[in-house]
């Protein structure tokens, strides 16, 4: 029998058996679901009690049109919303912006204003959803934006629930949508922290994302280790602000991807709630149980679906999607077959759906808690790839923590070399990829993309022009005179935002004021 290797060039061996545990201690290992170190899921009855969220990210031209998606998804019988937003608003730049020409609606919504976020929400209960918007440097000023909406619904702040993804350090490493330097951008981000510890307790107010470093190129065993050295720098950050690690740490979750060699990736996400746990134990005494809970959320492996024979990636889909819950994820989005090649239909979300629905109530792997415990192959696999990561997150540490090591470049050089290797193994065809360089069709069925209109930019400047001139101006300009006040100082600048946006200023007037003072981020390698 021949020798492979994981996706992280740990051994896989053809069979395992006893000998393979001979050392193992299922007490210190493994413990109880619910208990330190969590090895077998967040919660003590985990899906037995409640599935998980099934949570797609969706949105993209005019908020009108997203919003008629998300009703289309609650009606499907999604748990929770996810918002897509275009690249302008994840910028900070409006929609009528120069540099926004071409992007307007296009990966996802344009938010420019209060007015949008009305829109994309309407005749949606914010006190009955849980929202997750997927925005990075400006993620305090959307979340104001939605808390300004919600109370506008009388929905009370402190039932507020959702996610922003708020998380700028792995934008330098791997998705590239930041805006200010690190340290401003550490800054605001416990700003954030420390506004909804008093306004909005219930928001999950970070989403450490190991899933663009993996669609990158990282392997299992860098994803953990890169996000979870990402998470304690946040976690230092809010500390060094001044802010109590009980206070704001039961509110971090993660977001990972789930690939199709799944084994591992219930590995690895088993791995990764216990290195979490006595992290926040033992390196930053936290003591509150919610503070030690790694709570995340999963999207299956966007860069392993193929454009050919697109429905193979319903296949693929299933798979990775069941790889996610039996590694106990608390929300999951699967793809959908055909976002290879565009945005997804209505008919390709709905199947991506009805996906997760098969996997809840048709399979019986939501009948029993962490059903990998105990296999020779699973438990070895925790194992190697808990102390492979925690090496990687050591190294990452010499080099004087995430933030040092991203000015030097050593994350992303690290997922480069990965990402070759891989591209290697498909070119040689070492790497399989049914239908792309094995089993592969002389023709393609026809497919019909969905096309966002190009004619929506002009919609967008001019509802901005509209709501520039109908807002209260001198009220506004005093308003963005006071946001950037608290950036020159150490005021919380995540209030006077607020204030600025329910005057009607626009993301990319906030962003500017903020740009003003703070300035923008240019990596090193950019010259
Ligand atoms: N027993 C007891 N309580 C349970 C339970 C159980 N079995 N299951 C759930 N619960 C409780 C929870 O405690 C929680 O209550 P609380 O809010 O009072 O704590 C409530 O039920 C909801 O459960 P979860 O918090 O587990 O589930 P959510 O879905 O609400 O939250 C999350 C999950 C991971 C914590 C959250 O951060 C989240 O939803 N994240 C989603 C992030 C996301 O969607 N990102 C999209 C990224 S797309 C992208 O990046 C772009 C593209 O390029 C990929």
């Amino acid at each position: 029998m021949s020798e492979s290797v994981t996706e992280s060039g740990l051994p896989l061996h053809p069979l395992y058996g006893p000998q393979t545990l001979q050392d193992w201690d299922a007490e210190q290992q493994l413990g109880e679901p619910g208990q330190y170190p969590y090895t077998r899921g967040v919660y003590p009855n985990m899906y037995t009690g409640r599935p998980w969220t099934m949570r797609q990210y969706a949105g993209f031209g005019t908020a009108k049109e997203s919003n008629e998606r998300y009703h289309q998804l609650v009606a499907a019988g999604t748990g929770g919303l996810s918002v897509a937003f275009d690249l302008p608003t994840q910028m900070g730049y409006d929609s009528d912006d120069p540099i926004a020409h071409g992007e307007v609606g296009k990966v996802g919504v344009a938010i420019d204003s209060i007015d949008d976020m009305r829109l994309l929400f309407d005749g949606i209960p914010l006190d009955e959803v849980s929202t997750s918007m997927t925005i990075n440097a400006p993620g305090s000023v959307l979340l104001l934006l939605y808390q300004l909406v919600a109370a506008e619904h009388g929905v009370d702040p402190g039932k507020l629930t959702g996610t922003i993804q708020n998380d700028v350090l792995k934008e330098y490493i791997a998705r590239g949508t930041y805006i200010f330097p690190p340290a401003e951008s550490l800054r605001l981000i416990a700003d954030t922290f420390a506004y909804c510890r008093q306004e909005l307790p219930r928001w999950n107010t970070i989403s450490i994302s190991g899933y663009h470093m993996a669609e990158a190129g990282a392997t299992p065993v860098q994803e953990i280790a890169f996000t979870l050295a990402n998470a304690k720098a946040y976690v230092q950050a809010a500390l060094d602000a001044g802010l109590d690690v009980d206070d704001f740490a039961p509110r971090l979750s993660f977001f990972f991807v789930a690939r199709t060699t799944f084994l591992e990736e219930v590995a690895k996400f088993r791995a990764a709630r216990r290195i979490w746990a006595q992290i926040m134990r033992d390196e930053f005494g936290a003591t509150n149980p919610k503070s030690l809970m790694l709570r995340f959320h999963t999207q299956t492996a966007g860069v392993q679906l193929t454009a050919q024979q697109p429905e193979v990636n319903l296949v693929r889909v299933a798979l990775q999607g069941l790889g996610a819950v039996l590694g106990g994820t608390q929300s999951l989005h699967t793809n959908s077959y055909d976002e290879a090649i565009a945005l997804p239909t209505a008919k390709a979300a709905r199947l991506a759906l009805r996906t997760q629905q098969v996997i809840a109530y048709e399979t019986d792997v939501t009948k029993t808690v962490d059903p990998f415990a105990g296999s020779y192959v699973i438990e070895a696999m925790t194992d190697e790839i808990e102390a492979a990561a925690r090496d990687l997150i050591q190294a990452v540490e010499d080099r004087g923590g995430a933030v040092a090591a991203i000015e030097e470049g050593f994350q992303k050089s690290e997922i480069e070399r990965s990402a070759y290797q891989v591209t290697q193994q498909i070119d040689s065809g070492d790497r399989v990829i049914v239908g792309v360089n094995r089993f592969t069709v002389d023709v393609e069925d026809p497919y019909e993309p969905l096309r966002v209109d190009p004619a929506i930019e002009a919609e967008q400047a001019a509802r901005l022009a509209t709501l520039r001139a109908e807002r209260d101006q001198p009220a506004v300009d005093a308003a963005l005179a006071a946001v950037q006040a608290a950036a020159r100082g150490a005021d919380n600048v995540v209030y006077p935002l607020r204030d600025a946006l329910a005057a009607r200023a626009t993301v990319g007037e906030v962003c500017h004021a903020l740009r003003e003072v703070w300035g923008t981020y240019v990596p090193r390698d950019a010259f």
